[in-house]
């Protein structure tokens, strides 16, 4: 038997009944949600949420439940997408960036720190908000960065996030350089001298079903990519073709049943060496590295 129990705080009893709400709403982590959104509207940390006096209650927080009840993302509530070591700002328009990328971004820091190259160059195709190319900005200072974004508007957020990443650490502004193109024909004058291509590219077929988080708020060229899902990873894998360096390296995410087929796709006989299937946190299959020979 507990000693003291001391009573609960109006917002630890206002989040319990926010995450049955969102529970009810069919939204996939309804606690650590409603805490999420507790702590943003508040202005403190999740760990700190008994500490908000009852008098500090926002009831602005009734507003937010509400709108990811109606299942808007998270992210798009709380504007803020945590990524490595990141608060990158999204919203409409832009791809929420997720964990799985996190860990293939994180073989690719892996792959750079240890490579004997002084000045690493690195294409990161289709930036959305630009997570992957400022986490390697951030995190691997000698490399310089190319994010290529075709999509206008995903492109004003990885400009926001540029440069809110580089007010902080001021050496990225120099070593990343945002290019306005479609990655099919990007970057023609490093031809043959990129060390790193990298890509989170839209991979899902174009009639799968999607959680409404997804089919309502995400972009649709940031999803569909033809019938079979791998249209776009077929073009990644021609433009690394194009850019790398022999020995270059490329890493590239798809969705968790495209393993096999994604492994195909960078086959021997089109000059790729070390191909191989990586898993995500969960242990699924999600993303294929290989060497170009
Ligand atoms: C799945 S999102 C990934 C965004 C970001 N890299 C991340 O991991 O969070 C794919 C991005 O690629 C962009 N994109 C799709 N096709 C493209 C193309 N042909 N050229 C340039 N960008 C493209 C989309 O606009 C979208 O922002």
């Amino acid at each position: 038997m507990a000693l003291f129990d001391p009573p609960m705080s109006m917002l630890m009893t206002e989040v319990a009944v926010a995450a049955g709400r969102l529970a009810e709403a069919g939204v996939e982590s309804p606690r650590a949600d409603a805490e999420l959104m507790a702590a943003h509207r508040h202005g403190v940390a999740r760990s700190q949420l008994n500490l908000v006096a009852d008098t500090d209650f926002d009831p602005r927080y009734w507003d937010d439940v509400g709108r990811r009840a109606a299942r808007e993302p998270l992210q798009h509530i709380t504007g803020i997408a945590y990524f490595r070591y990141l608060d990158l700002e999204v919203g409409p328009g832009v791809f929420v960036p997720r964990p799985e990328t996190e860990v293939m971004t994180g073989w690719a820091i892996g792959q750079l720190t240890a490579m004997d190259v002084a000045e690493p160059v690195v294409a990161d195709l289709g930036t959305g908000s630009g997570a992957i190319a400022l986490a390697i900005a951030q995190e691997v200072p000698r490399a310089r960065v190319h994010a290529i974004e075709a999509d206008p508007l995903a492109r004003s957020w990885a400009e926001r996030n540029l440069a809110r990443c580089a007010a902080a650490a001021p050496h990225i502004a120099g070593r990343l350089s945002l290019h306005g193109d479609d990655f099919a024909a990007a970057l023609g004058e490093m031809d043959g001298r990129v060390d790193l291509v990298i890509s989170n590219p839209p991979y899902i077929p174009v009639d799968a079903s999607l959680p409404p988080e997804v089919s309502e708020y995400e972009p649709s060229a940031a999803l569909f990519s033809g019938a079979d899902g791998l249209d776009a990873i077929r073009v990644v894998e021609r433009v690394a073709r194009r850019l790398l360096r022999p020995g270059g390296l490329v890493a590239v995410e798809h969705g968790a049943p495209q393993g096999a087929a994604v492994y195909w796709v960078f086959a021997e006989e089109n000059g790729w060496s070390q191909t191989r299937n990586h898993t995500d946190l969960a242990g699924r299959d999600r993303f294929v590295t290989a060497t170009w020979a």
